[in-house]
């Protein structure tokens, strides 16, 4: 009954767009707190008569919820892109999504992808670029949008090869924009970091015969490091055979996970070596050590949770999702054969968080924040977390019928420690049937406060804090 009720409000449906609206709260909200929270992730499941296959799939919406002298404005919209203006007004799926693709006929897949190219629906994570906000997807498209209006303003495209590219959600903040990591399919195959500006120059490039699904790539001070999971693709399948993209993505289990270290400053290799095999979303945090590399990463003994990620399995809810494990790697340069892989936390979790702006790349880093899973029957992430890396302790939030979206880190003005300041999670209340921004303090996990949402929001991605300047 609850699996349903989750199905139902988190993922079965289509969300309203909403103009600007005040918000009820309860509790305390901190009156430093000046700047709007922006959450990226499906809003269209729905389109003509064709429903989804995956929770990657919806076509994207930006929430905004704008934190001013104690009061909150809420506004949300669909991401203004061709995916979904044509989704809209032809009312059927026209561009090939994660898993789902247009309802083609023979021949139909290859004439499409010629006359679209891939989906610019960029629905998974929203970041600021220099001074430029974007909505950002795992297509070479990345749309930039106002963070006032929700309204487009241009769009940022890596160049397009005959096969196809693809770039990770997650660029990494550099002093002079942001770094990303883009996979160009083709009779060879490339990963290479690209810095986000106006010629998408390249900083390095590593070959590869048989990509890998790359969500996110680390970065160090000194170091870009690439994981290539064995969930991966012949290149030629994209263009010819006709299944949505993942689809195409096959688990091979007489392989590793590789990895790469490459020096940032002239871009060259310096470490290669093959791991245990490990499937991963996110790279949560990388660093220099004195002989190397380390990084603390949330993974998967294989690429399941692409399959328990289909609407179908939410639905049927019939057994506990795979959680993640945040592991630590510590890598030696130059010594292949030796590495330490240690295990953080055995708390299932997904979608993890951290003081980016402030311990991005930082050895001394303490704090992992994630929706995660209260026990192995959870059917959903029905948890918040918060990890100490250091001391491996953990504290948790909960709420029955509550399942908690990303926790986002807030530094309290002129804080000094890690975690002094707040979290703010988007919750889906299954049984009160809204949503609604939880704020906790981020030291102990105590809660200070609620905002409702008008309506219950379906589950999505990440999510970010800008701060605005006050007048
Ligand atoms: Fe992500």
């Amino acid at each position: 009954m609850l699996q349903e009720k989750l199905y139902q409000l988190g993922f079965d449906r289509n969300q309203d767009p909403h103009d600007e609206m005040d918000l009820e709260v309860s509790g305390v909200i901190p009156e430093w707190l000046h700047g709007s929270f922006v959450r990226n992730g499906p809003g269209l499941f729905y389109i003509g008569g064709q429903r989804m296959n995956h929770w990657f799939d919806g076509l994207g919406m930006l929430h905004r919820f704008t934190f001013q002298d104690g009061r909150v404005r809420y506004k949300n919209s669909f991401i203004d892109c061709h995916a979904t203006d044509e989704a809209l007004s032809s009312n059927e799926l026209t561009y090939s999504e994660f898993a789902t693709d247009p309802c083609w006929g023979l021949f139909g897949r290859v004439s499409s992808m010629f006359r679209h190219g891939p989906t610019d629906s960029a629905k998974v994570n929203v970041g600021k670029v220099g001074d430029r906000y974007y909505a950002l997807g795992e297509t070479t498209m990345q749309i930039e949008f106002d963070p006032e209006t929700l309204e487009t303003l241009g769009r940022y495209n890596f160049r397009q090869p005959k096969f196809g590219t693809s770039s990770t959600a997650h660029p990494h903040p550099t002093n002079s924009g942001a770094v990303n990591l883009i996979t160009k399919y083709g009779p060879v195959n490339f990963y290479q970091v690209r810095k986000m500006d106006e010629r998408a120059s390249k900083l390095a490039s590593v070959v590869t015969f048989s990509p890998s699904y790359m969500h996110s790539f680390g970065m160090s001070e000194k170091y870009y490091v690439i994981a290539e999971s064995p969930f991966t693709v012949q290149s030629i399948k994209l263009i010819a055979a006709n299944r949505p993209f993942i689809k195409n993505f096959k688990w091979d289990k007489n392989r590793g996970t590789r990895l790469w270290v490459v020096d940032r400053e002239n871009g060259k290799v310096v470490h290669k070596a093959e791991v245990e095999p490990f499937f991963f979303f996110h790279f949560v945090n990388t660093f220099d050590t004195s002989n190397g590399v380390s990084f603390d990463i949330v993974t998967y003994p294989d690429a399941g949770i692409i399959e328990a990620y289909y609407l179908d399995a939410i639905g049927r809810g019939d057994r506990g999702i795979p959680g993640g494990t945040l592991k630590r790697f510590e890598i030696s340069i130059g010594d292949p054969s030796r590495y330490v892989e240690e295990t953080l936390s055995a708390t299932g979790m997904e979608l993890p968080h951290m003081d980016t702006a402030r311990y991005n790349m930082n050895p001394d880093y303490r704090y992992v924040y994630s929706p995660s899973l209260a026990s192995p029957d959870s059917t959903f992430y029905d948890q918040l977390v918060k990890v100490d890396v250091r001391d491996k302790t953990e504290l948790t939030w909960r709420e029955e019928g509550c399942f908690p979206g990303e926790p986002v880190f807030i530094p309290a003005p002129e804080s000094s420690a890690e975690d002094d300041g707040i979290l703010v999670s988007l919750v889906l209340d299954i049984q009160a049937e809204r949503s609604f921004l939880v704020l906790l303090r981020a030291d102990d996990l105590s809660e200070l406060g609620r905002v409702f949402a008008p309506e219950p929001i379906m589950m999505g991605f990440h999510g970010n804090f800008f701060q605005k300047q006050r007048a």
